[in-house]
């Protein structure tokens, strides 16, 4: 069985897909079979998957919420990792998505209000958490994020003053995150490569990621 890693936050626009487009395409580079539920009725990811140009890696749109869970266990099944894009917790597939994962990462940017949302997502998680009788993992992972800037240094600040579970590994705030939009291509090289290379090795030691990929059974 695969990790399930639903991305998910209360707010729009704090690099939920940013997130799964580098992470989904830098393990595929690193050989893991992943897979990407869509499961933002904008189907932004799926739309960049068209356009994608890397290592290869499955992506689905599924934004129902009697078939979230369904989808995201039969994907876990012959891959390594599935990570679930969402369109954030006002959204209740959103919910059934964070329902079914081992871990939950929740971006959070360098503003008051995020921040604010992040925290009340964990609370969110460990609410699912309780309800289910399991525990479901979360972490807020830093987005756009400059880490010497007042702001940055307040915000974080805040969170662990309320013992939020804030990764060590970070994404700074780069205009590459834009490009990668358009390009269909996250860079393997430079900033963005080596920050999500981090973020995995962070994620791997969490039990997030499965340490190794596979080995991918010999074409017939
Ligand atoms: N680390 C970053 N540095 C600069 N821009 C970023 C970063 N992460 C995300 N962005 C930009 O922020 C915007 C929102 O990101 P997106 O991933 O689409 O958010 P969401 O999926 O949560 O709505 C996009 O324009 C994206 O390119
Ligand atoms: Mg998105």
């Amino acid at each position: 069985m695969g990790r399930i890693i639903t991305v998910a936050s209360g707010k729009g626009g704090t690099a939920k897909s940013s997130l799964t487009m580098t992470l989904s395409a830098t393990l595929a580079a690193m050989g893991y079979r992943v897979a990407v539920i869509d499961a933002d009725p904008n189907a932004c990811f799926a739309q960049w998957h068209g356009i994608y140009e890397g290592a290869p890696f499955d992506c689905m749109a599924e934004v129902r919420q009697d078939e979230i869970v369904d989808q995201a266990q039969a994907q876990a099944a012959d891959h390594d990792v599935v990570l679930i894009d969402t369109a954030g917790f006002g959204n209740t597939t959103a919910a059934f998505a964070a329902g079914t994962a081992d871990y939950v990462l929740v971006p959070v940017m360098p503003d008051r209000a995020s921040a604010v949302e992040a925290m009340r997502m964990v609370r969110q998680v460990g609410s699912f958490a309780k309800a289910s009788r399991r525990e479901i993992p979360v972490a807020l992972v830093r987005a756009r994020w400059n880490a010497k800037g007042l702001v940055e240094r307040a915000v974080l600040a805040d969170l662990e003053a309320a013992n939020a579970p804030v990764l060590d590994a970070f994404f700074a705030d780069l205009s590459d995150f834009g490009k990668l939009t358009l390009s269909g291509r996250v860079p393997t090289t430079g900033k963005i490569a080596q920050q999500t290379e981090k973020m995995i090795a962070e994620l791997i030691g969490l039990g997030a990621v499965p340490a190794k990929p596979t080995k991918k059974a010999k074409a017939a």
